[in-house]
């Protein structure tokens, strides 16, 4: 149709995209999972191994929270309910031996998007490491910052290293920047030692760069052993968490931000954006998020079980993919694993496959195993790396199981092929499909 008729044509508009935005889709993963549910809907067996959503339940006094509150209908102040507020300052000090206290703490609709609202008030360059979690970058794009990336090595398990930071900023000392640094991470599974996250507050420190630790995976470190880098570089950390992985609550929306008084100036900003934007955090949300960040007793054993779980599976799946001659780090938390399959490469070239696009595409059509490309991540388009969400299994039932053991048993692989099968499942189809 030309311009003039469909000018002419009232249903018709022609496209002015923001050109930030312009030329991008939907969340990778949101695609991925959009496709699975396509091969459902045909009657095929699918394997959702993409979308990393919890598989536990919310443990249920955070549940009779919410219902209990399910009346509180006000708008609330846009930092967020003051009990909330001091419930999270609590918890960091509890768990991570920060002192700091409400009037730190921003309360979000999920700490994606007080992400965004920290790239969008503050005025400097994004640091990721490659591989990263998918949404750092492109929301970094829609405001129009510069995203340095820093490539990482599989030797060192795909994490940043200080020398890497300080080469990457020592020609302009003086820029502003941000860091995010996550772990455990999303995608690798991998973590930081103490000594590790001092060297990196450090690098941090020298350069006065913002370091936002997104530690939304810390309470699902295997071993319940998360250390917070702010405890080395309190003045510049701003901690990431949320209620979405530790607590299953992904689709409630909950997300937290705790500042040090230094970069108080930063939460002013963002509230006052919040402020025209989404007003507040919805309000029964925020009444049951208080105990979940209280925490007591049933939490604890929530959190103790779900960690059992997520270690074995995560330990014994990363032994099927070593067998299969699929590089991966050892996992040390959370639920992803990051996949390498070079050591195929010829095997998978010789079946059409020479990206981590087609990879994971061919993957899903041959077997209905669904994972996501290692390109989303960052990484090179050709390098064929794909990451794993284990998370494909009822945890309801799991959890339920599991504490019918004695609380210090190690959860063994007949546990494991009972409560997780169809997972394993897909682990196996994925490894005999690399192999063929
Ligand atoms: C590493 C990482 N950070 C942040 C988020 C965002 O979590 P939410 O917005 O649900 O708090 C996710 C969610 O997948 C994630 O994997």
């Amino acid at each position: 149709m030309s311009k003039s008729k469909s000018k002419n044509n009232k249903n018709n508009f022609d496209i002015s995209l923001n050109l930030n935005v312009r030329g991008t889709t939907l969340s990778a993963t949101l695609l991925i999972n959009e496709l699975s549910n396509k091969l459902i809907n045909e009657g095929r067996k699918v394997y959702k191994l993409g979308l990393g959503q919890s598989p536990f339940p919310v443990p249920q006094m955070v549940v009779d929270e919410l219902k209990a509150n399910a009346h509180q209908k006000d708008y609330l102040p846009v930092k967020g309910l003051y009990e909330l507020r001091k419930a999270v300052a609590d918890y960091h000090s509890r768990r991570h031996d920060i002192t700091r206290n409400a009037e730190d703490v921003l309360i979000g609709p999920g700490s994606k998007e007080l992400m965004f609202l920290l790239q969008f008030v503050y005025y400097g360059d994004i640091i990721i490491p490659t591989p990263s979690w998918v949404s750092y970058a492109p929301q970094a794009k829609f405001i129009g910052r510069n995203v340095s990336w820093i490539n990482t090595c599989e030797k060192n398990k795909c994490r940043l290293v200080p020398q890497d930071i300080d080469n990457l900023c020592k020609a302009d000392p003086e820029r502003p920047r941000i860091i995010i640094l996550n772990y455990p991470s999303n995608p690798t599974g991998t973590t930081y030692s103490v000594g590790e996250l001092k060297e990196l507050a450090k690098v941090a420190k020298k350069y006065r760069i913002v370091l936002l630790s997104d530690e939304i995976y810390g309470e699902l470190n295997f071993e319940g052993k998360h250390v917070s880098i702010a405890k080395f570089y309190p003045e510049g950390t701003i901690i990431s968490s949320g209620l979405s992985k530790w607590c299953g609550a992904g689709g409630w929306r909950l997300g937290t931000f705790n500042f040090p008084k230094s970069l108080n100036w930063l939460l002013e900003a963002m509230a006052s954006v919040a402020s025209e934007t989404f007003t507040s955090t919805s309000a029964p949300i925020q009444y049951a998020a208080v105990c979940a960040f209280r925490g007591e007793i049933s939490i604890e054993r929530y959190l103790w079980n779900s960690r059992r779980i997520l270690k074995s599976l995560g330990l014994y799946i990363h032994k099927q993919l070593e067998r299969a001659g699929i590089d991966t780090p050892k996992p040390e938390g959370g639920f992803y694993l990051f996949c390498n399959f070079k050591k195929h490469t010829a095997r998978l070239k010789k079946r059409g496959i020479t990206n981590s696009l087609e990879l994971s595409q061919k993957l899903l059509e041959d077997t209905g195993v669904a994972v996501l490309p290692g390109s989303v991540f960052g990484r090179p388009q050709e390098e064929l790396t794909a990451r794993i969400a284990y998370v494909d299994f009822d945890g309801t039932k799991a959890l339920a199981a599991v504490e019918m053991l004695p609380p210090h048993k190690f959860v063994d692989d007949s546990f494991l092929r009972t409560h997780c099968s169809h997972l394993l499942e897909g682990v196996a189809k994925l490894c005999d499909w690399t192999k063929k």
